[in-house]
């Protein structure tokens, strides 16, 4: 199977879908197809008529099923290095874009595929969606981000409680413990998702970016070293086209045009 049809990429206007396309093997993550996502995340950024990407699985079964157990069965430790090293070369990248990322998650988010889903900016879940970290399982630990990136999002104790236990947990428990914004029905998890990037994509991609870049900043700096940034990037955008355009259309009470500058 060639890189590309394992990651499907469809454009509406300035939202891109990408969708993983291994639904046969429940879209686990190989390397190949973490090389074809890291692709699309630098064709993403070196586009800049692209605000806002949703991110999902093909099939109903499943978002990602986790890393690709069969490609990771006989692997020593010096590959299983390269092999968790390129899933975090992955993460960072997706949050290093200055546009965000939605998850939509259609199914099984085990693994690599919740700690991809956590990748994201935000989740929402279909009713039928599933999530957990199984590795433990298979005599592992998350590899992808789920002992780092997890407990930043939902809390170290909830993540303990998951990676320990590896069970799965639904939708709605997802929702409980911070880990998913919404929990929609199946049918609407795409629909919702885009609209939520249509919105997205209609603001200034330049605040967009410095809120994107702050938020992220958040969850690793202290609270006087991250009140630095946001001055720094709110100051910032007072030299932006943008900023004059919103609070002008504001005080003449008309929808502003924004054009990216
Ligand atoms: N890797 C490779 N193949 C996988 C897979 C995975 N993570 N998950 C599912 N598949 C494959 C199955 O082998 C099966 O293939 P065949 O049809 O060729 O036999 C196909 O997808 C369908 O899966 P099941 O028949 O198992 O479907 P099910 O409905 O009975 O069960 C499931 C669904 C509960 C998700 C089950 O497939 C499962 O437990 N999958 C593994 C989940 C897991 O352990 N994920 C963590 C992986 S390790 C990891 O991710 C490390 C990390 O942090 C980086």
């Amino acid at each position: 199977m060639s890189d590309e049809a394992r990651v499907l990429s469809e454009r509406d206007g300035a939202v891109l879908t990408l969708t993983i396309n291994r639904p046969k093997a429940l879209n686990a993550l190989d390397a190949a197809t973490m090389r074809a996502l890291l692709d699309a995340m630098q064709t993403v950024a070196a586009t800049p008529e692209i605000h806002c990407v949703i991110l999902t699985g093909a099939g109903e079964k499943a978002f990602v099923a986790g890393a690709d157990i069969a490609a990771m069965v006989d692997l020593g430790s010096w590959e299983a290095r390269s092999f968790t090293e390129l899933g975090h070369a992955l993460g960072d990248a997706m949050e290093a874009l200055a546009v965000p990322i939605i998850a939509a998650v259609n199914g099984f988010a085990l693994g690599g595929g919740c700690e991809l889903a956590v990748a994201c900016d935000f989740i929402y879940a279909a009713r039928t969606a599933k999530f957990g970290q199984p590795e433990v399982n298979l005599g592992l630990i998350p590899g992808f981000g789920g002992t780092q990136r997890l407990p930043r999002r939902i809390g170290v104790a909830r993540a303990r409680e998951l990676v320990y236990t590896g069970e799965l947990i639904n939708a709605d428990e997802a929702l409980r413990i911070g880990l998913v914004n919404r929990v929609l029905e199946p049918a609407e998890l795409l629909p919702r998702a885009q609209a939520a990037a249509a919105l997205i994509a209609s603001k200034p991609p330049l605040a967009i970016a410095d809120a994107k870049r702050a938020l992220r900043r958040s969850e690793e700096l202290s609270l006087r070293a991250g009140n630095e940034l946001e001055s720094q990037l709110f100051a910032g955008l007072f030299a932006t086209a943008d900023r004059k355009e919103g609070m002008q259309a504001f005080l003449q009470k008309r929808p502003p045009k924004f054009q990216g500058r």
